[in-house]
């Protein structure tokens, strides 16, 4: 009998996947969930994943590596998509996809299967990665395949079939959580007018309910990667859950925004990403003050260009290899403290330092910068024979 391994979140559309894919196509199934940081309690995923018929249940905390290898490469990227996503959601699939080649190796599987209903973004992303990967290994898409569209369609299916009642959350949006951010999407019917009610938000509180008092946190990074708070070393995961923690205090991160799918078709999204907010913002402001003007202005064309590869599903490229390269070189310089300030429902930079900082107050004026910086260059021209540098020379 053949196998397939199935990315699986517990929830009941993935249930059923196995169901199908055990009693109609007569695959054995095992399972894969990845804790990503979403709230789900994966052991509890997994015992319902045997309880109805797969025949093992694979879990692994990736949280470590999909924030370090993935996240923060997209962070010193300045990756973000169109009006601001952190692509929390896009950033997890290549490290999904990895994992499931790895177990459909190890379970010596010839199938993939995942939960996705149609050609959106996840299942372009999914299937592009597993293709690259691992090209002999055959993709099943159980949902699409039995025509299931929407949380009703899955309720019929799993009464006729008794499959055992998911206890995930009930959302009144198709939720996608990580610790990189959230994704909450109000489906098709959405009115565009209308705002989202309060309790949309599931990872910052109310605006209304930030503290009074303003707070002020100092992110120290090197090279373009983040690696302290307060002048205290942080690792990585310490680093973005206490962001996302003080972030989610201030009700910073939110996002309400209109985007382009890959499939060409624009789509409301709600975002909320506390830490990744923060950390862009502290990232943005280190580089106004360690890039020359070149190098900082053309940085903004290759950071749309990553975050659209990531978007769309092109990890493993070799043009998101060359890209690092550019920012392996660019972010050398990117070290020193930023100093942010947050107050309800917003962050503010109010201090930056760096050792390789580019200001230079000593030929700086409110106006007649020329005239002044010329003077001035003409006396360290003649007492030293060079002058500080405003472009870094490599
Ligand atoms: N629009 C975002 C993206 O394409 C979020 C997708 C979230 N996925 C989900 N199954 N809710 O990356």
């Amino acid at each position: 009998m053949s196998k397939a391994v199935l990315a699986y979140t517990g929830a009941l559309d993935n249930l059923i996947c196995i169901h199908w894919l055990r009693t109609v196509r007569n695959i054995k199934v095992v399972t894969f969930s990845g804790n990503f940081g979403q709230p789900e309690y994966l052991e509890e995923v997994g015992e319902r994943a045997l309880e109805t018929g797969a025949i093992s249940a694979h879990i692994a905390d990736m949280r470590e590596r999909f924030l370090h290898d993935f996240c923060f490469q997209a962070l010193r990227a300045g990756a973000k998509y169109e009006s601001g996503y952190v692509l929390s959601s896009a950033l997890s699939r290549p490290p999904l996809a990895q994992e499931l080649v790895r177990i459909a190796r190890e379970e010596g599987c010839e199938y993939v299967a995942h939960g996705c209903r149609g050609i959106g973004n996840d299942q372009v992303r999914l299937e592009s990665y597993l293709q690259t990967l691992a090209p002999d290994l055959k993709i099943v898409a159980p949902l699409f395949e039995l025509g299931l569209k929407t949380p009703e369609d899955d309720e019929t299916y799993a009464k006729r079939w008794n499959l055992p009642r998911a206890t995930n959350r009930k959302m009144r949006y198709n939720v996608d959580q990580n610790l990189w951010g959230v994704a909450l999407q109000l489906g098709p019917r959405a009115d565009l007018w209308v705002e989202p009610p309060d309790d949309t938000y599931i990872m910052t509180r109310k605006i209304s309910d930030a503290p009074d008092k303003p707070s002020y946190v100092e992110i120290g990074f090197e090279a373009g990667l983040p690696v302290s708070i307060d002048g205290e070393r942080t690792g990585t995961m310490d680093m973005v859950e206490t962001m996302n923690r003080l972030g989610a205090q201030y009700a910073v991160g939110r996002l309400d925004v209109i985007e382009d799918r890959i499939s060409g078709l624009k789509a409301r999204e709600i975002y909320e990403a506390p830490a990744a907010h923060l950390l862009h913002q502290a990232h943005t402001a280190l580089e106004e003050l360690t890039l020359d003007k070149d190098v900082f202005q053309f940085r903004d064309v290759t950071a749309r260009r990553y975050a659209d590869l990531v978007y769309r599903g092109k990890w493993f490229t070799p043009f998101r290899e060359a890209l690092d390269a550019w920012f392996d070189v660019i972010e050398r310089h990117v070290t020193g403290t930023v100093k942010l300030k947050l107050m309800g429902g917003t962050s503010l930079v109010v201090g930056r330092q760096s050792p390789h900082s580019l200001y230079r107050s000593d030929m700086l004026s409110y106006d007649g910068d020329v005239e002044r910086a010329a003077r001035r260059r003409r006396q360290i021209d003649s007492e030293h024979g060079s002058r500080p540098p405003t472009t870094r020379k490599e």
